[in-house]
């Protein structure tokens, strides 16, 4: 007599077949991680991502890591091919919308101290991955180097700033970028010279297969008070033309250098428009803010319904600047 309880192989519903194995690869990679990191290295499961985010939205990553080494940060890249799992380098998580499932395989983030250095010598900065824009703009201005202040308003990362070669009051990344610190997904580092480096507006496209670990800055010699005013100036102008609630920075990238997507969105009207607690913001037509119990879902409707008048309206294609992944719910 057969089992009742055993299904026959085409009874197996294949989906359920599927996370089955994904979450054994899971639980064999915590494992792995657990063994081969150092000692003290943190490794979690399951650890929500909202909170890692300026946005605030978003579900948890199944694996979650923070190396303390390029060693350990290679080993957790080997053990993540190993078992066929995605790798998502996570920044400050500034520019970043998380869909409501969260992120599948392991999430990586350089918060540890080891990647977060920042040291002047002359007219260079040398940083890593994990240090704070912030903490690089007054390194800067202490040690008499100017054209990194618009880094002072920019919250990220420095690894986030290079992947996304990020802007702000008419400069990018790259323009202070000597030499780019990387590492392959099969944990080869290399030295690139700047000029070796494609750049885009708002992307490098290496940084998508490579991981940033840091980078050589250089400045020109400035007086320190010089470069304390026009730090001052940047940051008087992002607080008067951008909110202050939880947003992931400007969600479209600007379709031509005199069309700001902001300035098209406020001409259609829609500042104010709400999906649940996602709001076009009232203050820059192109930030997207978190009122506060707003999810990854109300947030992409809200992109959604924001293309769809420009499109229809304008014929204006808006490109989503934001990165958004992860699974639905
Ligand atoms: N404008 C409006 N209404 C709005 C918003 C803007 O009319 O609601 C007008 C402004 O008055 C201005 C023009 O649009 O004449 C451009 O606005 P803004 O100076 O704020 O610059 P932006 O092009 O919207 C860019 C970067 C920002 C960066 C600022 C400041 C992009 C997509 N955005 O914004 O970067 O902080 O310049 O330099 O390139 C980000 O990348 O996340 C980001 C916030």
């Amino acid at each position: 007599m057969s089992n009742p309880l055993r299904l026959s192989p085409e009874q197996v519903d294949p989906a359920i077949e599927s996370a089955a194995a994904h979450a054994e690869d899971i639980s064999n990679a915590f494992r792995d991680l657990g063994i081969v990191l150092p000692a003290g290295t943190v490794v979690r499961r399951d650890e929500p991502l909202a909170r890692r985010t300026t946005l605030r939205v978003g579900g948890p990553a199944d694996l979650y890591v923070e190396p303390g080494s390029d060693n350990a940060l290679a080993s957790a890249l080997e053990i993540a091919n190993l078992r066929g799992l995605p790798v998502f380098l996570l920044g400050r998580g500034s520019n970043l919308l998380v869909r409501d499932g969260g992120i599948r395989g392991l999430v990586v983030s350089l918060a540890h101290p080891h990647f977060s250095r920042v040291e002047t010598d002359g007219g260079r900065i040398t940083a890593g991955a994990g240090a704070r824009l912030k903490t690089i703009a007054h390194e800067a201005r202490r040690a008499g180097i100017g054209g990194l202040e618009f880094f002072e308003g920019i919250p990220g990362s420095l690894g986030g700033a290079l992947r996304m070669n990020a802007g702000a009051m008419g400069s990018w990344t790259f323009d202070a970028v000597e030499e780019l610190r990387c590492m392959s997904r099969l944990g080869e580092v290399r030295h690139l010279p700047a000029r070796e480096v494609p750049v885009e507006y708002r992307s490098c496209p290496m940084l998508a297969t490579h991981i940033a670990l840091g980078a050589v800055l250089r400045g020109r010699p400035e007086d320190a008070d010089t470069i304390r005013d026009r730090m001052e100036q940047y940051s008087g102008k992002r607080w008067s033309s951008q909110p202050s609630q939880p947003s992931a920075g400007c969600t479209f990238k600007n379709p031509l250098p005199t069309l700001p997507a902001g300035r098209l969105i406020d001409e259609l009207g829609l500042k104010g428009t709400r999906v649940g607690d996602a709001m076009v913001s009232d203050v820059h037509g192109n930030f997207f803010v978190n009122l506060g119990r707003a999810t990854a879902a109300d947030m992409l409707a809200l992109i959604d319904l924001v293309r769809t008048r420009a499109l229809g309206e304008r014929g204006v294609a808006l490109e989503i600047e934001v990165e958004i992944v992860g699974e639905d719910a």
